[in-house]
């Protein structure tokens, strides 16, 4: 929902745009925190949701840590003023390059995903004289009952070191002399909106933290990543997640040992209802068969309709047209709703992919209108690209 103020500013920006409401930003990040706080739990912002620098000056005066998957964005926690000491570094394929920038700000963790990645890590850290802290990311085998784009935590995903794998990976930590193993890392998927699925992931974790202790190795950290769902359908009504439920799940079912710490890596449940995608209506096709709604946004500005089949609403917010998506023919209350057209809404680029929304039903719609396509805030704007050599997408921030 924007508010009258807001809808006036973006008259008068070029299109398209991602708008960030800050306040709301705010407000879930304070939800999140308390609600952590209660079970003193750690939450490490996921940076590859969004990235943006006003985004992430306010995740970090929140009090968060920072979650990282390369050397780049290591680099950009660092330079925002994430604490060293709370930045992670996850990701299956660390260059050289990237662990040593890490190794030289001396981040909290490095989340290793192989043996072999093991044995490298320990190397690099030697020739710095430096002991790295690690946690080892395991694959649990757990469903995460999302698209299968968005799943990690199966055998057949790329991610993590495999169970079968755990006695040979247990054997390496002990002869990495600069290596201090300190927690075992998962991240199952991402969207999970069914918390049942984070059920299964703590009789894992408490299962294998076992095997670690029954084997001599006390662990300092669980890190059970991210992955908590929003509310692409509502995105008003349920614009902040019940992180309070959320971490119920893991307080009751983790069975923590005395002194061990529970790490979180949430990205989208932060930062995606806070983000929407504003575009201008180009042209309108009217066909036999069908309508296209034909926009200045295309999947080079939001990816994931196309990438993952992902639903996202989609409102005209032109001057005049209700937010619900029912014009009125004007402001008084006896005012008749016109009726409803179903559109495809695409983009310009040259891809028959290039589609944010089927059928979808808006007021009968003109060029020049404005369109906000919603809960865009996380992997939206990060998974821009150039393709077609387009110009690139500028943000506006609530006031
Ligand atoms: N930790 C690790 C190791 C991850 O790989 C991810 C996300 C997260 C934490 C944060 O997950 P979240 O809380 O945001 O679900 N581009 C896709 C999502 C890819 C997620 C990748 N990993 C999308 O647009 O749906």
């Amino acid at each position: 929902m924007f508010n009258p103020d807001t809808l006036a500013r973006f008259q008068s920006v070029e299109t398209p745009f991602y708008y960030y409401n800050l306040q709301l930003l705010q407000q879930t990040l304070t939800a999140c925190k308390t609600a952590a706080d209660k079970y003193d739990f750690h939450v490490h912002y996921a940076m590859k949701a969004n990235f943006n620098p006003r985004v992430l000056e306010l995740i970090r005066d929140a009090g968060l840590g920072a979650d990282c998957v390369s050397g780049n964005e290591v680099r950009k926690a660092a330079e925002i003023g994430f604490g060293a000491d709370k930045i992670v570094f996850a990701g299956v394929g660390k260059s050289d390059k990237e662990i040593n920038q890490a190794l030289d700000l001396d981040i909290f963790a490095f989340n290793v995903e192989s043996i072999q990645e093991i044995g490298i890590l320990n190397d690099l850290a030697g020739a710095k004289g430096k002991r790295a802290k690690v946690a080892i990311r395991i694959n649990p085998n757990v469903d995460a009952q999302t698209h299968h784009n968005i799943t990690t935590g199966l055998e057949e995903n790329k991610f993590g070191i495999n169970q079968w794998e755990l006695s040979d990976c247990a054997e390496a930590l002990k002869n990495a002399e600069n290596l201090e193993f300190i927690g075992i890392h998962f991240h199952i998927g991402s969207q999970i909106t069914d918390l049942n699925v984070f059920k299964s992931l703590c009789v894992k974790v408490n299962e294998i933290d076992q095997w670690f202790s029954e084997r001599g190795f006390s662990l300092k950290v669980l890190n059970v990543g991210g992955g908590l769902g929003v509310d692409y359908h509502h995105p008003d009504d349920k614009a902040i997640v019940s992180f309070e439920d959320y971490f119920t799940i893991f307080d009751q079912f983790l069975e923590r040992k005395p002194g061990q710490e529970i790490h979180f890596e949430l990205g989208r449940a932060l930062v995606a209802q806070c983000g929407s995608l504003i575009s201008r209506v180009l042209y309108v096709k009217n066909g036999l068969k069908k309508n296209f709604l034909i926009l200045d946004a295309g999947m080079t500005e939001l990816m994931r309709p196309m990438l993952y089949q992902a639903y996202h609403k989609i409102e005209n917010i032109s001057e005049g047209y209700k937010v619900e998506g029912i014009r009125k023919k004007d402001e008084s209350l006896n005012a008749e709703p016109e009726t409803l057209t179903k559109y495809d809404v695409v983009g310009p680029i040259c891809e028959s992919t290039d589609c944010f929304g089927k059928e979808v039903e808006l007021p009968e719609s003109r060029r020049g209108d404005l369109i906000a396509i919603r809960t865009a805030g996380a992997y939206g704007e990060v998974m821009a690209s150039k393709y077609n050599l387009r110009e690139g997408v500028n943000s506006v921030y609530s006031t």
